[in-house]
């Protein structure tokens, strides 16, 4: 991957890349359609797939993760990606002669919270890995969706304190008809769970209509959405936040402009969504 991506930078092509964990859903596309933008006609749009295991904590479901390599294969030739870059865990995390795999890297502010604290190792994960994918396919434009939307701040971090020559680009959630933020794990829900976890896209709805008719205390919000979706049979909240946007520190009053992330269980099926309010 590295060899070619040096060929196509001594060529002046520009590289626009969408890191993905695969099982591609109509979200997934509508980056590679932006990557595609970014690159250009004559530019190379690069896809990877890799269920990374060092974002998944013990209890989390990487060997029951969604892959189907077939169909994603399918859907990015037919989409116009020029490399579908799949490497296997023991070329990302080889045990070479020094040794087991030992290098990660650890953004130290905006991991911290929401994700990070229901997930302690998760971004540390996300950044090594990204880290790598980018020393690997070199791009010049890196795509990345809204739904993470905490992730893509700490990527974008990451890239600002290590000096990576990548723009970040994030583009925004696909969702379906009902408001369902688009996730490969969505395929996890019953018939039920998939009726039910709409409710999180009507929270941040909710939130939306509270707000206009002006400022309130986030614990009241907090209390009234997390009243809202016990009214859900089966949905459990883990969290709601409610957030600077720029700097992710949780605000006093939630106000338009701000972000609001939630993340709610449906059984063992963790689904996340947020948007400004
Ligand atoms: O958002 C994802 O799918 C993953 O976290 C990413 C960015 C591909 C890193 O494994």
């Amino acid at each position: 991957m590295q060899r070619r991506a040096r060929a196509w930078r001594g060529e002046n092509l520009r590289v626009a890349f969408v890191p993905t964990m695969g099982y591609l859903h109509a979200g997934h596309l509508s980056l590679v359609r932006r990557a595609r933008q970014r690159a250009g006609a004559a530019g190379r749009v690069v896809v990877s797939i890799y269920v990374n295991p060092t974002q998944f904590g013990p209890n989390e479901d990487l060997s029951r993760y969604p892959r189907d390599f077939a169909r994603d294969s399918r859907l990015c030739r037919a989409a116009g990606v020029d490399v579908l870059f799949a490497p296997a865990d023991g070329e990302m995390y080889p045990a070479g002669e020094a040794g087991p795999y030992s290098t990660y890297v650890v953004e130290e502010t905006l991991s911290r919270g929401m994700e990070g604290s229901s997930r302690p190792t998760h971004f540390r994960g996300v950044t090594t890995v990204v880290a790598k994918l980018f020393n690997l396919v070199l791009p010049d434009v890196a795509v990345f969706g809204a739904k993470d939307f905490q992730q893509a701040s700490v990527i974008r971090k990451m890239v600002r304190d290590l000096n990576f020559p990548v723009r970040v680009e994030v583009a925004p959630t696909h969702r379906e008809a009902d408001g369902l933020a688009m996730s490969s794990r969505n395929k996890y829900l019953t018939p039920e769970q998939r009726a039910q976890a709409v409710v999180l896209s009507q929270a941040w709805r909710r939130a939306r209509e509270i707000v206009a008719q002006g400022a309130v205390p986030v614990p009241v919000l907090q209390a009234e959405l997390a009243d809202f979706i016990a009214a859900r049979p089966g949905a459990r909240l883990d969290y709601i936040e409610i957030f600077d946007p720029e700097t992710l520190a949780p605000l006093a009053q939630a106000a338009p402009g701000a972000r609001l992330a939630l993340a709610v269980f449906f059984g063992k099926t963790r689904l996340i969504d947020n948007e400004t309010i």
